[in-house]
This record gives C-alpha cells, sequence and structure tokens, in this order.
C-alpha cells in the first residue's frame, strides 16, 4: 500500500476534526505498508457524518417509532381460488415466463454477511446447503439459474454482493468450483459498503488491530447503494434485466426462479414492479420474523422486535393472527427503482443499531481483547426499509415447507439439520404426488432424507414418474 507523510497527515487531520484521532496510536510502530493500509482506510470512511451517527446511536440510543395506524398489509394468498382474494395465477406464470424468455431477469443475491453465528471460517455461501448432497449454499442458488437457463433459453446474470470482509475468499471459491458450471460472465461479484463499529460508552472508533479500524458489512440495505455504486445496476441494465430476483445466501429452498412471483411482480394491477415480496403465515405470535403492515398507504416490515405484543396477538374473526405476515426476506426488485433511488446521490437506508461483541485493541497496552459481553454498536440498513419507498408493493403468500429453509446457526433452531428437515419435507410432498411411496415415521414425518435439485425439478410436476423409484427404503439418503 503507498504510503505518504502528507496522506497521514490528511488522515489524522480528518480524525482529529471528528475526535478519533486515537485510531493513530500505535502508527509509529507499524510497516510502512501497514500505515498505507490503515491510511486508505481513513480515507475511506465518512468521518465527517460520524460525530451525528455517534450522538444518534451510541448517545441517544435513538431506537424506532412505530408509525401510526398500523394495519396488517394485505396479500395474495398461496391459493389463487381463496375466497379471500381471487386472482389469476396462471396469468402471472405466464407474465413470469415471457420475462426470463426475453432474458429480463437477473438473480440478486446478499452474502456480505459476516455469519457470526454460523462461526463457520469462511464465506457463508461455502456453508453445506444441500440435505443429502452437502452442495454449498452457493450452488443451491448456481443450480436454480441452471435449470432457468434450461428451461427459458436465455442467460440468468446473477449479481453477487460480498463485502471487503470476503469478497476475495468468495470470488476464489468460484474459481475453485468452476462457477458451478455457469458462465463466468454471467456472474458479477461486487463489494458492499462498510461502517465503522463504535464503542458502546464512548462512541469511538475500535481497533481490530493496531493497523487497522474495526468495521462490519453495512448490512444488507447497504446492497440498494452497492449495486448502483458498483455499476452492477447498470450492467444489468444494459444486459436488458428489468427485475431482480433478491435472495439471502442461507437458505438453500429458495426458488431462486419463480415464474409466477416474477410475473405478480411485474404485472399484477397493484403492483408498481419497483419491489415486492414474499409471505409466510406465523407460525406464533413469539415467531422471531419481521411482519409486513401497511401505514399511511404504504407497505413496510416491522421487525419482530419492534411490534407491540397486543398487535402482534391480536386474532381476526377466524381465530388466525391477525399480523401474520411473516417477512422471508425474498423479494422482487425492479432495476429502475434501484436507479431512482440512487439519483439523486448520496442514497442510504435509516441505519438500525446493534450492540454486539467486536474484539479490540486496548489502547494502553496495544493487545487485543475479546469482550466478555456485548461492548460496541454496530449500524446496519435492512433492505426490507426500501419497501414504503416503491410507488406501491405487493405480497404474495408461500408456504414455508416450498422455500424457507434457513441456515442461521450450526445447531439448534435454523441449523443444517433444521433445514434438511424441511427440504426433506418438501422432497416428500413432491415424490408423493407423483406416486412415490415416502416412508414415515410414526409421527407423520419422512423416515430418510431426500433432496430435490432444481435442474431435475423446478416444480412437482416436472418429476417423471417414469424415472422415479416406486418407493423410498426406510433410512436412505436420495437426491434426485
Ligand atoms: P443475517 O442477518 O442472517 O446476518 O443475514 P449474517 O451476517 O449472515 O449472520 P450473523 O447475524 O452474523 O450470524 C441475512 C442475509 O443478509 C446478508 C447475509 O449474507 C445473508 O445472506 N448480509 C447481511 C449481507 O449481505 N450484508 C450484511 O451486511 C449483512
Amino acid at each position: 500500500m503507498p504510503f505518504s507523510r502528507e496522506s497521514l497527515d490528511q488522515a489524522r487531520r480528518r480524525l482529529r476534526a471528528a475526535g478519533q484521532e486515537h485510531v493513530l496510536s500505535f502508527v509509529d510502530r507499524l510497516t510502512d505498508a501497514q500505515r498505507g493500509a490503515l491510511v486508505q482506510q481513513v480515507e475511506g470512511l465518512d468521518l465527517e457524518s460520524l460525530p451525528a451517527l455517534v450522538d444518534r446511536y451510541v448517545r441517544r440510543k435513538e431506537s424506532y417509532h412505530l408509525p401510526e395506524g398500523l394495519a396488517p398489509a394485505p396479500y395474495y394468498p398461496r391459493d389463487p381460488r381463496s375466497t379471500q382474494r381471487p386472482w389469476d395465477a396462471s396469468r402471472s406464470r405466464r407474465a413470469g415466463e415471457a420475462l426470463l424468455r426475453e432474458g429480463a431477469v437477473g438473480v440478486f443475491t446478499v452474502a456480505g454477511g459476516q455469519g457470526t453465528r454460523l462461526g463457520y471460517d469462511g464465506p457463508k455461501g461455502a456453508f453445506i446447503g444441500g440435505a443429502v448432497t452437502g452442495k454449498s449454499l452457493f450452488a443451491c442458488i448456481a443450480d436454480w439459474i441452471i435449470a432457468a437457463e434450461k428451461r427459458y433459453g436465455r442467460p440468468v446474470p446473477w449479481a453477487i454482493m460480498t463485502s471487503p470482509l470476503n469478497h476475495h475468499a468468495t470470488v476464489a471459491y468460484f474459481n475453485e468450483h468452476a462457477f458451478f458450471g455457469l458462465e463466468e460472465r454471467d456472474v458479477l461479484f461486487f463489494s458492499q459498503g462498510v461502517l465503522p463499529s463504535l464503542d458502546m460508552e464512548t462512541g469511538r472508533l475500535l481497533l481490530s488491530s493496531q493497523g487497522e479500524i474495526a468495521t462490519n458489512p453495512d448490512g444488507h440495505g447497504g446492497s440498494l447503494r452497492a449495486l448502483h455504486h458498483s455499476g452492477a445496476i447498470a450492467e444489468m441494465k444494459r444486459r436488458g434485466v428489468r427485475h431482480l430476483s433478491y435472495t439471502q445466501i442461507d437458505n438453500p429452498l429458495c426458488r431462486a426462479i419463480d415464474p409466477v412471483f416474477i410475473g405478480l411482480h411485474a404485472s399484477a394491477e397493484d403492483s408498481s414492479g419497483e419491489m415486492s415480496s414474499k409471505m409466510v403465515p406465523k407460525t406464533d405470535p413469539g415467531e422471531k420474523v419481521g411482519v409486513f403492515c401497511t401505514a399511511g398507504g404504504k407497505v413496510q416490515v416491522i421487525e419482530y422486535s419492534d411490534l407491540p405484543r397486543d398487535l402482534g396477538e391480536q386474532r381476526d374473526e377466524r381465530g388466525g393472527l391477525r399480523f401474520n405476515a411473516g417477512s422471508i426476506a425474498i423479494h422482487m426488485i425492479g432495476v429502475e427503482f434501484v436507479e431512482r433511488l440512487n439519483a439523486g446521490g448520496g442514497f442510504g437506508l435509516p441505519l438500525h443499531r446493534a450492540e454486539k461483541k467486536v474484539p479490540f485493541v486496548d489502547l494502553a497496552t496495544g493487545a487485543r481483547v475479546d469482550p466478555p459481553k456485548p461492548n460496541a454498536v454496530k449500524l446496519e440498513a435492512f433492505v426490507f426499509d426500501a419497501i414504503p419507498m416503491a410507488r406501491s408493493s405487493i405480497i404474495y403468500e408461500t408456504d414455508r415447507v416450498e422455500e424457507f429453509a434457513p441456515i442461521k446457526n450450526a445447531d439448534g433452531a435454523d441449523s443444517p439439520a433444521t433445514s434438511a428437515r424441511i427440504q426433506t419435507l418438501r422432497a416428500a410432498r413432491w415424490l408423493e404426488s407423483r406416486g412415490v411411496v415416502v416412508p414415515r415415521n410414526p409421527y407423520g414425518e419422512p423416515d430418510c432424507t431426500l433432496e430435490i435439485n432444481p435442474i431435475t425439478a423446478m416444480d412437482p410436476s416436472d418429476l417423471d414418474p417414469a424415472r422415479l423409484p416406486p418407493e423410498i427404503p426406510r433410512g436412505e439418503r436420495m437426491a434426485f
């Protein structure tokens, strides 16, 4: 990293003005290369906005204000014949398929998270996703893209957001795996921004080593800015892509290409084609998922922790939860929407504060400390905060067994084990609908482990009974 005395002086002046000069406490002990890297890091930080952030999120601990007049958001029910809100699913499918045949759909995966709960040393996308094959989470999405490209005859470009902390490892992983059979030119990597982690007591920047400021990726909500800044959105547009299918990296069951959802988003009368979402009915009031609501005529997601308990527990006339539309972080996003948001420059979604444990260097001793309890405020933007910025936004109900099997933790809830169970439940359902006998235990759960690759079947009707076994042996692990 090139280093000059002037650039160090300039960094010092900016740090001093922001009350953060301690960042240079160890600068004399660093090599020139390390100094250059630190100066470059300082140059990349928006130090001028920092005092305001510290005041808002560390001193005042600004918290969320519930909007007035909150009501449950309407949604397209999973069963299009439902009397609650009948709709034409075949029409939506046709519209979605037409867009796919035109090459107007891309996939966009956010994979810049730190995966701290999983505790996996590497990009989360390299972690095991497939219940039987053990294929990686990246490969799970790649297979959907391959399936769609085969079926619709057009490339489906894939934008992958990394963070500066895992960018190189992610690109290397794709190279090692020959891009999972995809065309390398159709995979666009770009990195999201970072924000400094702040000392919870003082609002000071923390050092992760003597020559580096502790930062964290700026949240999946950073993606809408990074898509623009990186040039990825312009590149998608150049390729004729008009809509992006947004997926998180940690849900191996996500239907990365869903013609019905694509069509509904792009052509439903009440959709602006800017940002749409999928939901699953909540299992119980305490389930920790955000809930789709409306306020002031706009759809928005209220985080689990922000929804007052009395609202969360309200029942409708049929006994169901009134606020039951749980967000599963699956969206469609219009390319023009991303352009519109960024048009004025300086776009950013609101920040949310979280108190976390962030290892830091003790300024008195220079030693690294692993704090036993949260010591830092991390700031992150959430992608769903863009929903109310859309002119109008629709929600489509899905079934969690069909597409929600997240892997967040190494064990317990939302782990590889629970994900494999849900993947098996879905595969069993699909196979049984095609006449295959699936062994079940006394509780009715499949007594086997199953996985269906989207290249084999994007829907149950793609499974050819002539090529399926009549029965799955008990205890068997089978991938189709
Ligand atoms: P999570 O909120 O589950 O965070 O991310 P995480 O970083 O993966 O895991 P923990 O909380 O540290 O354990 C949901 C999705 O958003 C992406 C993640 O990669 C994942 O696909 N994400 C999250 C980003 O791309 N950038 C971020 O800054 C945060």
